[in-house]
């Protein structure tokens, strides 16, 4: 019997079944099977490893000592972008910005392209989504219409990769995956199989040219890359750019890195000259903060190596309906929930009963469990209805027990605080400053007590 030539792929994930099902076995997702032809496969040559000298008999060794690295690296003089990617660009590498569409990738890499141009490099910038006019347009509108940028309008995969042997560039730009088709598939252009092996084809560039290959992706409503999580896997480096569209903040966010960190953030400010960037965020995310009010608290929190003020804002009402509401924005819901349930059950708050609004301002999200007591602060300052000294921030971690417990890096906490002008702190045991008064909180119940409660309420629910 003759063999099929079609298999199905998850638009999801990319994995391939030989049969159809309703449900993909490896991410889950149902109705997300797609039947393809078989020639999904690798285009082109056989070779599967990434070749940096052409075709090759042996097996070819180097030394693992190699070039300084770090000397042979592209800064593109964007230090927000610098930090993320590991201190520059690195020769022969693969990147995948990820993010909402019109949230600012398009404006990022031109303006990236641009500054590497103008310090010398070979940048071309290939758009599938506006023709070379629109993008000439946008540079001129950002003051970079003579950086010596090659632009192109291609959506062909083998049109852009003979261009790009013809040209040789330092770094391409590919905006977007979504956007190229391959000719030796049968599959739509923006399906799995199309984006990955494009992809998979201009990674393979990369490594064989030492050019640096940046590739744009749309996110879907989910949050993930569109279709093919697999890209993900082949780059170097996924960045994803987010940010709150009516807010003006950007923020740039290494998920995976070969090259370095990825828990470094730079922030970014859209103005209508486009991407600016933000040196000291913390006066930007504080900015606006009027007089004390009940319920926000300032959170010395640390992005990467970077220390940064974030306000926290909460909102402790009574329940209009049965059943509290409990709505979060930029901190993980399950951890407010603990913080609740510890100040209910040590400091017999009663909260249980209440709506409670948590919203960290400038779109900014925390993943640091080192907010818990400015959370737990903002909380009670709110349900109190007590004001915390508005030249205070608050840094520190809740246990289920109700101790706070010292967190990482307090003295860049600290010194951060003193230089926007905070003088006192609400920290755990063992924090010393010479420039904040340390006002030192070891339990849940000591920080209800300091706001100003002698004996903690005990109201019913
Ligand atoms: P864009 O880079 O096209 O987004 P993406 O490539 O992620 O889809 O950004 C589009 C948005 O940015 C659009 O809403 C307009 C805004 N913008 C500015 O506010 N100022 C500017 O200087 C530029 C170029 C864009
Ligand atoms: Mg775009």
């Amino acid at each position: 019997m003759p063999h099929s030539n079609t298999v199905h792929v998850c638009q999801s994930c990319g994995e391939v079944h030989a049969k159809w099902a309703g449900r993909c076995h490896a991410c889950g997702s149902w109705n997300t099977l797609q039947e393809e032809s078989g020639a999904s496969a690798p285009l082109g040559s056989n070779a599967r490893i990434s070749n940096r000298t052409g075709p090759r008999s042996g097996l070819e060794l180097v030394d693992m000592g190699g070039a300084a690295e770090d000397s042979r690296r592209f800064k593109t003089g964007l230090d927000e972008l610098d930090r993320v990617v590991g201190g520059g660009l690195a020769p022969g590498s693969a990147a995948l910005v990820g993010g909402d569409p019109g949230i600012g990738k398009s404006t990022l890499l031109l303006q990236m392209a641009a500054r590497l141009a103008q310090a010398g490099a070979k940048a071309v910038y290939v758009s599938g989504e506006e023709a070379t006019d629109q993008v000439q347009r946008r540079a001129r509108r950002l003051g970079l219409a003579d950086a010596p940028v090659a632009l192109a309008a291609e959506t062909s995969l083998e049109v852009i990769l003979s261009g790009l042997k013809k040209e040789n560039p330092d770094i391409a730009i590919i905006d977007s995956i979504q956007t190229l088709w391959s000719d030796q598939l049968a599959a739509a252009p923006g399906t799995v199989a199309q984006v990955r092996a494009c992809a998979q084809e201009l990674v393979r560039f990369a490594k064989r040219r030492n050019t640096i290959i940046v590739l744009v992706g749309h996110v879907t409503k989910e949050g993930q890359i569109a279709g093919p999580r697999v890209v993900e896997h082949m780059v170097d480096a996924v960045l994803y750019f987010e940010g709150e569209r009516n807010h003006q903040f950007r923020i740039l966010r290494a998920v995976k890195n070969r090259f370095g960190p990825t828990d470094e953030i730079g922030v970014f400010e859209m103005a209508d000259c486009g991407l600016q960037e933000v040196a000291n965020p913390s006066a930007l995310f504080l900015d606006g903060r009027g007089e004390a009010s009940s319920g926000t608290a300032v959170f010395a929190g640390m992005e990467g190596t970077r220390p940064i003020l974030i306000e926290i804002q909460a909102l402790v009402a009574a329940a209009a309906f049965g059943t509290p509401r409990r709505a979060v924005v930029g901190w993980d819901s399950s951890r407010l929930a603990m913080v609740l349930a510890v100040l209910e059950a040590r400091c017999s708050v009663g909260l249980g009963g209440r709506d409670v609004y948590l919203n960290v301002a400038g779109g900014l999200k925390i993943n640091e469990p080192a907010a818990d007591l400015a959370v737990a602060a903002a909380l009670m300052s709110s349900f109190m209805d007590t004001p915390l000294p508005a030249e205070g921030i608050a840094f520190g971690e809740i246990s289920l027990s109700g101790d706070v417990r010292p967190v990482g890096r307090p003295e860049a906490r600290l010194k951060e605080a003193a230089k926007l002008g905070f003088t006192c702190a609400l920290a755990p045991a063992g924090v010393e400053s010479a420039s904040v008064r340390v006002d030192k909180v070891t339990t849940v119940q000591n920080l209800v007590h300091r706001l100003g409660q002698d004996a903690p309420p005990r109201r019913s629910i």
